[in-house]
């Protein structure tokens, strides 16, 4: 700010006498003042010189009014001065917000060249995707979905599905025991055995969800992975459902581009057992290979009777597949642990 005025001293004759036209002086050297303002630190400056405390103008008068020996002059003067001191002090004010708003519009109001914040996609992950597929896949040839619990009892996970007493079948899969006759299901199986007492057949179910066995993770086993148990029940049924349900399944799976192949297997809940591979290249530089991606057979009688369903009127057949093996067999994936890594470099491609 270039000039602040200086303003005349005022004596006390003059203030008494011809207040207003004496304050009426003050209050011209106060507008020129203002107009002259532009920035906030000229608005400080007016308020340090005009209302300071000390040194400001209005403050040096008061010893002029303190020295008024007549009351009634006194009250009028010092009634004159809190006026001018209200309106000042509202002058000043009214600057700062002025210098206040017009700094703001003079600022731009869209910086256009601001690169924009990156936006995160989330994606289904590709066994849920797996999962999702196979069990739309099998509701359109009559299968429900069922769930049943990942802390299981012994007898599910084992007993009624026809391990006998330590078998050492037990002992392959490793098991995560959690005491008390409890345990972390090695397998999907036990829903097998859980829907059978809910249910009479016919039944046609699909058992997705999480398993668990003490396995170190490497490349083609993860301690914690998913698999997803089919049964179905009724009266009459033969392995020739089995088969034929199994390849139209692989068939819609993959679109018809894959080779699939059955062979004999040995689980001890069914009779007898198999297992169906899918023909892939895992992107390893391998070339094609047979994977195994998921066991079968039909459902053995002590199963059966171990659920309460009468193993003379009704026959069926079970699967468990491993949607993890099903989405590395569809996208040409080596190594298990990518699926289960929740790296999003891998993740985000699946965004759609
Ligand atoms: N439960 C078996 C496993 O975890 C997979 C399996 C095989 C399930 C054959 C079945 C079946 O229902 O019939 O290795």
């Amino acid at each position: 700010m270039s000039r602040l005025s200086t303003p005349l001293a005022i004596d006390a004759p003059s203030l008494v006498d011809d207040t207003d036209a004496a304050l009426a002086r003050y209050r011209e050297e106060f507008a020129a003042d203002l107009a002259a303002a532009a920035s906030d630190d000229d608005a400080t400056l007016i308020h340090v010189r005009w209302l300071g405390r000390k040194q400001g103008v209005l403050s040096s008068l008061m010893p002029t009014l303190a020295s008024i020996r007549d009351t009634d002059v006194k009250r009028r003067v010092g009634q004159a001065l809190n006026a001018l001191r209200d309106q000042l002090t509202a002058d000043v004010e009214a600057l700062q917000v002025r210098i206040a708003v017009n700094a703001r519009a003079a600022a731009p109001a869209l910086d256009l060249t601001m690169p924009s914040r990156p936006t995160w996609r989330g994606a289904v992950h590709p066994v849920s995707a797996v999962i999702d597929e196979v069990t739309a896949i099998f509701r359109e040839l009559g299968f429900t979905t069922q769930l049943g619990p990942e802390a299981e009892h012994e007898w599910y996970n084992f007993g009624a599905l026809n391990f006998p007493e330590n078998h050492p079948a037990m002992d392959a899969h490793d098991t995560l025991y959690l005491g008390a006759g409890a345990l972390l299901r090695t397998h999907t199986s036990p829903v097998q055995v859980r829907t059978l007492q809910r249910f009479k057949p016919p039944v046609r179910i699909l058992a997705p969800g999480m398993v668990y066995r003490r396995d170190f993770f490497d490349s083609t086993h993860a301690p914690a992975f998913h698999q997803i148990e089919g049964l179905a029940i009724d009266e009459g049924v033969s392995l020739v459902d089995l088969k034929a349900t199994l390849a139209e399944f692989a068939r819609r799976f993959y679109g018809g581009t894959r080779r699939t192949r059955f062979g004999p297997s040995y689980f001890p809940f069914t009779e007898p057992s198999a297992q169906m591979d899918v023909e892939v290249d895992l992107g390893d530089g391998k070339g094609l290979r047979w994977v195994e991606i998921l066991g079968c057979g039909m459902v053995h009688p002590a199963v059966l009777e171990a659920a309460g369903v009468d193993s003379e009127k009704y026959t069926g057949w079970a699967f468990g597949m491993g949607p993890g093996r099903l989405a590395l067999s569809r996208h040409g994936i080596p190594d298990i642990r990518i699926l289960y890594d929740s790296d999003v470099r891998f993740l985000e491609q699946f965004a759609r």
